[in-house]
């Protein structure tokens, strides 16, 4: 590189100096101590667009206007200071200035080193910027926001997350998380921080408690932070509180539970409705055919009653004892085609209950009275005197003699029928204990139904009209049997008070007035 022509030499020294100071990447300027400028390298004329003859001599102020103050003091180096500087078009340049003092013989000398560091201030400026909208993103998050490092000890919180725990932001630097932490609490977090540290991202609920002790659920969504060289540093972590959309998702669920025990029930109650429906329906076909039947039977039966009458009595003399045995048995089968016919109708029409308080006792011996004990069965009354029920009497004898005749029935050859009546809780309890065959467990599945018999002459109606009259009187029917040993019939009846005994009256009144 050749001297530069317009560039006088700095009191003759050599071409080498030049050579340094023009190939400097920083504008580098002497100045005499009125500020004049003595030299102006290449790198002046690039900063400030002004070239070194226009510029040697002219006042140091025309490029630095701010001007800055010389301690001449002492001689030294690396004073630095940021000015303002002017460039030959006007434009503002941001300098990053150093200066050093030197003595010659000639004077003192002043060498000012200008960097343009306008771009780099800009950068500064940029990223000032970006990092005050990240910290207000942080801060003003409504989600608490810590960083913590390798150990957990929290480096960072936001003010959510101060708000969260009930801690002071500087009570919370430095605090190691897991002190926030219940035992199972700080289980699931190293868990979780040892799957951060293979570099996984997760996303968990937990309990943690506030510094007064009461505990929130949290939701942590943590990334592990990583240093230069790749090994796990820390975690970021975002945490929201969830206490009370969990307790509210708790609540939902326990609705929801409730709903479906309550759907549950009801859909059972509306099937037993449905039930009861159709066996109303079907009460109310076979009552149609049953009333039709009675009517057509009833008067043939009589007509053959009367005619039997007549024959047993105005022929009497004339007739030998096989005409009357038969004539006993076209009795007998009368009677009994009249008690199919007044069984279908009992079965079948709708009860109305006329109730009168009565005796067991007195209801037991009246019913006794109606069935024909044979010689070898003894009836042995344990009924309790000054027991009393109120019932429809005529249904209840109904009821106490079917159960006498099923038990005369079962015990063909002979045995004993037990009845004792008494008062357990809020119910009274007669019961009926015979000696008989007992019966097999397959029919005393299906026992109570209409057609269910296991005899010969039986149409299976007996308990089955029971079980109506038992059901009318808000009471109920069971059997115990064991066969070969005997069976045991239970009638229970609640005892009602006297309120309880008004409403059901009032239903029972209600239930037998057909609907229009
Ligand atoms: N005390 C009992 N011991 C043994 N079996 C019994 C007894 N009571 C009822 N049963 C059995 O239950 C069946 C049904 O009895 P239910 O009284 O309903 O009808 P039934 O006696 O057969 O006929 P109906 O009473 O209509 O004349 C009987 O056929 C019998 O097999
Ligand atoms: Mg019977």
């Amino acid at each position: 590189m050749s001297k530069r022509e317009d560039k006088p030499a700095i009191d003759g020294r050599d071409e080498f100096y030049h050579f340094i100071l023009d190939f400097a990447s920083d504008a580098i300027i002497p100045v005499d101590i009125s500020g004049k400028i003595i030299y102006w390298n290449r790198a002046a004329e690039k900063i400030f667009g002004y070239t070194a003859l226009e510029m040697i001599g002219q006042p140091v102020k025309k490029i630095l206007p701010t001007g800055f103050k010389i301690d001449t003091e002492k001689a030294h180096f690396g004073r630095h200071f940021e000015t303002v500087g002017i460039r030959k078009d006007g434009g503002e340049i941001q300098l990053e200035c150093s200066y050093s003092i030197w003595d010659t013989k000639q004077g003192t000398f002043l060498t000012i080193v200008a960097r343009d560091i306008t771009e780099r201030k800009k950068l500064q400026k940029e990223l000032e910027k970006t990092t005050n909208w990240l910290r207000a993103i942080l801060e003003n998050a409504n989600e608490g926001i810590i960083v913590t490092d390798e150990y957990d000890n929290i480096t960072f919180s936001n003010n959510a997350f101060g708000e969260i725990v009930g801690y002071k932001r500087n009570e919370l630097l430095g605090l190691n998380f897991a002190t926030l932490l219940d035992q199972d609490g700080r289980k699931k977090v190293s868990k979780e921080i040892a799957l951060r540290m293979k570099g996984k991202t997760n996303r968990y609920t937990l309990p943690i408690y506030r510094k007064t002790g009461e505990m929130r659920i949290i939701q942590v969504s943590a990334s592990p932070l990583l240093d230069e060289n790749g090994k796990y540093s820390g975690s970021i972590a975002v945490i929201s509180d969830i206490t009370e959309l969990e307790q509210m998702r708790q609540k939902l669920q326990e609705y929801s539970q409730k709903l479906e025990i309550l759907v549950e029930k009801r859909t059972k109650q509306l099937k037993d409705a449905q039930e009861q429906l159709l066996k109303s329906q079907r009460l109310a076909a076979i009552g149609e055919l049953a009333g039709m039947v009675a009517h057509d039977l009833r008067n043939p039966l009589m007509g053959m009653a009367g005619a039997v009458y007549y024959l047993k009595t105005k022929s009497a003399s004339k007739l030998d004892d096989t005409e009357k045995r038969m004539l006993k048995i076209i009795e007998d089968n009368i009677a009994y085609a009249n008690k199919i016919v007044s069984d279908l109708q009992e079965y079948s029409k709708e009860m109305r209950l006329e109730l009168k308080e009565t005796s067991v006792k007195t209801l037991l011996r009246e019913s006794l009275s109606s069935v024909r004990i044979p010689d070898k069965i003894k009836v042995i009354d344990k009924t309790v005197g000054s027991h009393k029920i109120e019932v429809d009497v005529a249904k209840m004898k109904r009821v106490f003699t079917n159960i006498i005749k099923n038990a005369v029935d079962a015990m063909p050859e002979g045995g004993k029928l037990e009845i004792k009546s008494r008062k357990k809780q809020a119910c009274m309890e007669i019961i009926f204990k015979d000696t008989g065959i007992g019966i097999p467990e397959d029919i005393l599945a299906k026992i109570g139904k209409p057609l269910i018999t296991t005899k010969a002459k039986g149409m299976g109606f007996g308990l089955a009209i029971c079980n109506r009259i038992m059901e009318a009187h808000k009471g109920k029917l069971s059997i115990q049997s064991e066969v070969g040993k005997g069976t045991t019939v239970k009638l229970t009846f609640p005892i009602m008070k006297k309120e309880e005994k008004v409403k059901f009256l009032t239903v029972e009144a209600k239930s037998v007035t057909p609907e229009r």
